[in-house]
């Protein structure tokens, strides 16, 4: 009997000590989250738990671009390379409510790391908040969202859209020698990278007042549209009488180019051509004399992305914008470039 209490006595005071270590782990993992980022962290929970493993679940826009295929290629091979990596990727089809069902099925799966390409700014407030409420950290990928939700992300990887715009219109300027009409191809309507790269460009141009944006459609970042956009903007009264194109990547430009050449025109010269991406086919372009200036966008976001994703695992800060470092190519130094393009 006293034998039996004496075991009893023991299993009570171990499980106290048990309940107390459990709560102080606990209590530590919530601290060091909550002084990495906004949100409480679940891969530094991951990173307690010491598996070694990070679980990344990224929703693609899809694969309108030469670009975007660049940016796929190297989230998906940096993973494949890197055995830390669980990398659960999905392709939306340029339809945000496919990029919702797939941070829905990561939350569901308690990935450690969401990462996204919003297809346009507005609409992530309700899913991101339950990303939140699941302690799950969310990294945007090169395009961004509404500014009023800044709370509901910890990083944003990509680049400047704003500065892009401003150096294609300085670009725009100098090869029109600061006056003549022209035709503005925008991106995917609601968009970051076209809301952006259009005000970049808008701004640059109060300072040319002699060059005239005589029409402004979108070409939906694709290479088919961007041709039927300009076929018949080439056919309607503005587009008699045009001297520029600015394209806001290089897949809309590549097909304004056939559509100027199909019209009897001589993109590059007759119509100078200046788009944003920096695609290799872009920099043929500009050897070829079709193309007068590419502003580099960085698609090669892969090794960014789960660096951060690490750095958040292992309890570090990260910065709430990773900015790309990029550059503008014209004439001999785009041909320069051209053997050492990676995309
Ligand atoms: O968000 C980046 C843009 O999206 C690229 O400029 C374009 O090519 C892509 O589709």
């Amino acid at each position: 009997m006293v034998q039996r209490k004496r075991i009893m006595g023991a299993l009570v005071t171990a499980s106290v000590i048990m309940t107390l270590v459990a709560g102080c782990g606990a209590k530590t993992t919530e601290t060091t989250a909550a002084s990495t980022a906004p949100q409480a962290t679940k891969a530094a929970e991951a990173a307690k738990a010491g598996d070694g493993k990070i679980t990344v679940g990224f929703s693609q826009i899809g694969a309108e671009s030469g670009w975007r295929g660049a940016e796929t290629q190297s989230i998906q091979d940096t993973a494949k390379a890197d055995p830390t990596i669980d990398l659960k990727f999905s392709d939306a089809q340029q339809k945000q409510e496919n990029q919702i069902k797939a941070i829905r099925s990561f939350i569901a799966q308690k990935v450690d790391v969401i990462a996204m390409a919003p297809v346009v700014e507005t609409g992530w407030e309700a899913v991101l908040k339950e990303a939140k409420d699941a302690k799950i950290p969310v990294i945007l990928v090169d395009r961004g969202i509404d500014k009023k939700n800044e709370d509901l992300y910890t990083s944003f990887i990509g680049s400047d859209f704003i500065v892009e715009g401003q150096n294609a219109a300085k670009a725009m300027a100098q090869h029109l020698g600061d006056k003549g009409n022209i035709v503005e191809l925008e991106g995917t309507v609601g968009a970051s990278a076209a809301t952006d790269r259009k005000k970049g460009f808008d701004d640059e141009m109060k300072n040319h007042p002699n060059i005239k944006i005589v029409k402004s459609q979108s070409g939906d970042f694709n290479r088919a549209t961007g041709k039927q956009v300009m076929e018949a903007i080439l056919k309607s009264p503005e587009g008699k009488d045009i001297q520029g194109v600015y394209a806001h990547n290089d897949d809309m430009a590549l097909g304004a180019i056939q559509a100027i050449e199909e019209a009897g025109k001589k993109p590059g010269t007759d119509v100078k051509i200046v788009s944003i991406d920096g695609i290799k086919e872009a920099f043929e372009a500009v050897k070829a004399g079709k193309l007068n200036t590419v502003v580099e966008c960085n698609p090669l976001l892969g090794p960014q992305l789960f660096q951060a994703a690490k750095d958040l695992k292992a309890g570090k800060q990260v910065p709430k914008w990773i900015k790309s470092n990029e550059d503008v190519f014209t004439g001999q130094k785009a041909i320069d470039a051209l053997p050492n393009r990676k995309y």
